[in-house]
């Protein structure tokens, strides 16, 4: 598939997604920020942490999708530059920014093509977009518009577990997001899209919790949870298995 057949067919697929999206969009509580969010969430442990104070931060994300993130991040008092293939997606973030109060750059762009200047960027961030962007184009144009020193934080699923890799392709059950070219990363691809970071880690997330997904992530399964956080403390081994992976670099 050439690349333009594949920007035509994720903008056709998440242009749909944020169509449908677009009745749900959340006025956020005044307290609520990135780092709230960040602290909350199980798919984001360590991030708040790592980032530090926002405060007046140049932020790029890239794949903002529907503009949760971008608008938490603006309220964290960063200066978010958010981007997204799908132009529906663009505007929707655009929708949730001024209902929110808060002032963002979003625009519609490519994730392995960056319009912006070199060392443009204090931090960089995304949630489940580098595993749909070529590695070999896009890793080129990262590390470029991040300054020397700034972080880049990336929460991506990690393509390591077989049974996982088939239930992904085959197997139906609810909340289901359709599978287009995207691919969950191997630690091959975490170590190519970091060849141009100064240092980086990668901490592996939901290996029994995994199953919440097909609950749309019910807290009643908290136990689950708990189970993970001992088991993948005190087993590495099973690191590799999870569904999710946390990507803390640096430049
Ligand atoms: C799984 S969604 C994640 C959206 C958002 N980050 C979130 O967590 O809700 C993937 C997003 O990546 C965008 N995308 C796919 N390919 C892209 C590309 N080559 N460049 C930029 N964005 C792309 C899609 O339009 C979609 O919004």
């Amino acid at each position: 598939m050439s690349l333009d057949e594949r920007f035509r067919s994720e903008k056709a697929k998440w242009d749909e997604i944020s169509k449908r999206q677009a009745q749900e969009v959340e006025i956020f509580p005044s307290g609520m920020d990135f780092h709230e969010f960040a602290r909350q969430d199980a798919e984001f442990p360590g991030v708040s942490e790592f980032l530090g104070d926002l405060r007046g931060a140049r932020v790029l994300e890239l794949g903002c999708g529907a503009g949760v993130m971008a608008v938490l991040l603006a309220k964290a008092g960063a200066h978010v530059t958010a981007f997204d293939l799908s132009s529906e997606s663009v505007r929707l973030t655009r929708h949730r920014a001024s209902l929110n109060h808060v002032e963002l750059e979003p625009l519609v762009s490519a994730g392995e093509f960056l319009p912006f200047a070199s060392e443009s960027f204090d931090v960089i961030i995304g949630k489940s977009i580098l595993h749909h962007l070529v590695i070999e184009i896009g890793r080129r144009d990262l590390y470029r518009v991040l300054r020397k020193g700034g972080k880049a934080v990336f929460v991506e699923p990690l393509g390591m577990n077989p049974i996982l890799t088939f239930a992904r392709k085959y197997i139906p059950y609810p909340h289901k997001a359709v599978v287009g070219v995207d691919r969950p990363l191997t630690y091959d691809d975490m170590r190519a899209w970091n060849t141009e970071a100064s240092e980086w880690q990668a901490q592996e997330i939901q290996f029994l919790s995994m199953l919440e997904r097909a609950f749309g992530w019910d807290t009643r399964f908290e136990f689950l949870r708990k189970t993970d956080r001992f088991l993948l403390k005190n087993v590495p081994f099973l690191r590799r298995f999870c569904r999710y992976a946390v990507i803390l670099s640096k430049k």
